[in-house]
């Protein structure tokens, strides 16, 4: 591992670490997707060997096997429509606390747990806390309407583009069998009508902008030294 790689990791297992230490007995937890929970899943399952009574609602299929791997036990929203906490990572932060997330491709479940949530804690490494959104939106659409739906994105003033494996051997496809189109633009000057115009498309089924959080999220931005919060 170079320095980078590995300042990127402590950075990430700061916050991860610190985000597993902040939940409690008897709670049910939001397990975002991504490579910082998935620290935060490693401490959490050294907590949970303690003695520590836990149990997560996974936000993809990666994320649920992870979590059976680390022993920590698994609900669904059905079993707990309110939920204690949820912990996930974010692609970046903006100053009021908005969010893009979804370089995993889980952010419809994401948004669904964190909605639940009565705490929502995002870990990520410094880099990712920005003045302004410049990140592609990815937004999750249906096959079926994917061709319309991208032109009415196109309007909104950005470049969609359908995200491909890494072998460019196809669309990536979601948990919920459906594509990802990643959405450039110029300058997000408005994140929350932005999420709101983008919701209004048919076919669309989630974008990766969280704004409204505010108020219960407590971001936990690490680095090399350390961690701190931003609430
Ligand atoms: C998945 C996500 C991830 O939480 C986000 O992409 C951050 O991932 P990482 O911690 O690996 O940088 O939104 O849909």
């Amino acid at each position: 591992m170079d320095e980078k790689a590995r300042a990127l990791a402590a950075a990430k297992s700061a916050a991860g670490f610190q985000a597993a230490d902040m939940v409690e007995d008897g709670m049910v937890i939001g397990l975002g997707t991504g490579s910082t929970v998935y620290y935060m899943i490693e401490r959490l399952s050294a907590r949970v060997r303690e003695g520590l009574h836990v149990t997560g609602v996974p936000t993809s299929f990666q994320t649920a096997m992870r979590a059976r791997e680390y022993a920590i036990p698994l609900t669904t929203l059905d079993d707990h429509p309110i939920i204690d906490m949820a912990i996930d990572g974010a692609d970046e932060v903006d100053p009021h606390l908005n969010l893009i997330k979804g370089r995993g491709a889980a952010m419809t479940r994401e948004k669904c747990v964190a909605a639940a949530a009565f705490q929502f804690i995002v870990v990520v490494d410094e880099a990712k806390v920005v003045s302004r959104f410049a990140a592609p939106v990815p937004v999750e659409i249906l096959p079926f309407a994917v061709t319309p739906a991208m032109a009415q994105l196109r309007g909104l003033g950005c470049r969609p583009v359908i995200r491909e494996g890494v072998k460019k051997d196809g669309p990536v496809i979601t948990d919920n069998g459906n594509f990802i189109v990643d959405c450039t633009f110029p300058s997000i000057a408005d994140p929350a009508g932005l999420e709101k115009a983008m919701a209004e498309i048919p076919g669309v089924v989630e974008s990766g902008l969280f704004c409204g959080y505010a108020n219960k999220i407590t971001v936990i931005v690490g680095n090399e030294k350390g961690i701190k919060k931003i609430t």
